[in-house]
């Protein structure tokens, strides 16, 4: 059965280093640039499942804007309004990685549906991928706008696998995220790992994806020759 894949984008298709980039510029502080990125990576997951628990859903980029706020306190770097709106906007354009068109191409040559699944809502994950030149790549964006409520919930995976009118054993959740490899493996369905850094942890409940690679034209490049 053709495997149908579904792309995690904060991390998996897109790179979220630009802000750190853009965190140097605007920090009295540059060396804390780092720290702070990591910082509001996590914070913004964090804020994502309390929401989710508390069935209290505000769209992801709510999150994001409550995590940076939150992060500036917290580290008390004093940025302004105006440095967290342009941090905002520089979150809204970040780049894809290198790995990802010519992976998309070999993929959809291959006859292997291609969609973006995300906690962002439709309408900034097509931005995003407008912008980094990667949207008329995928066949869909599905996002969990739809059923108001964040990975890993599986009612996530369950909306993805509606939408997609697939089974769970041909439906593929690509991410780099292990919170979100596991919470699809977890309802049944197939899953790869990206492992884009070397030194990265998966979480150990266990619960393993069917993959490990660590870019995705070596996704690619296993899918299609054992399809
Ligand atoms: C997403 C986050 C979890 O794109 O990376 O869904």
């Amino acid at each position: 059965m053709r495997p149908v894949l579904a792309f995690d984008v904060y991390g998996t298709l897109i790179d979220t280093q630009g802000v750190t980039i853009e965190l140097e510029h605007r920090l009295a502080e540059p060396h804390k640039a780092a720290e702070f990125a990591r910082r509001w990576r996590d914070k913004q997951l964090e804020y994502s499942f309390r929401h989710g628990l508390m069935g209290a859903y505000v769209p992801f980029s709510e999150c994001t804007r409550e995590a940076l706020t939150f992060i500036d306190r917290a580290l008390q770097t004093g940025l302004s309004e105006n440095d967290r709106d342009h941090l905002m906007a520089v979150y809204a354009e970040l780049p894809a990685f290198d790995d990802v068109l010519p992976a998309l191409d070999q993929l959809r040559e291959a006859g292997i549906r291609c969609v973006a699944f995300s906690n962002g809502t439709a309408d900034a994950v097509s931005t995003l991928l407008r912008r980094a030149d990667i949207e008329s790549h995928m066949d869909d964006v599905i996002s969990v706008d739809e059923v108001k409520r964040f990975k890993p919930d599986p009612a996530v995976y369950g909306y993805l696998r509606a939408r997609l009118e697939t089974r769970p054993e041909q439906t593929w959740l690509i991410s780099s995220n292990p919170f979100d490899v596991i919470g699809a493996t977890y309802v049944g369905l197939r899953s790869a790992w990206v492992r884009r850094s070397s030194d990265a942890p998966f979480d150990p409940w266990g619960i393993e994806p069917d993959m490990t690679v660590t870019d995705l034209e070596a996704l690619a490049s296993r899918l299609i020759n054992s399809g």
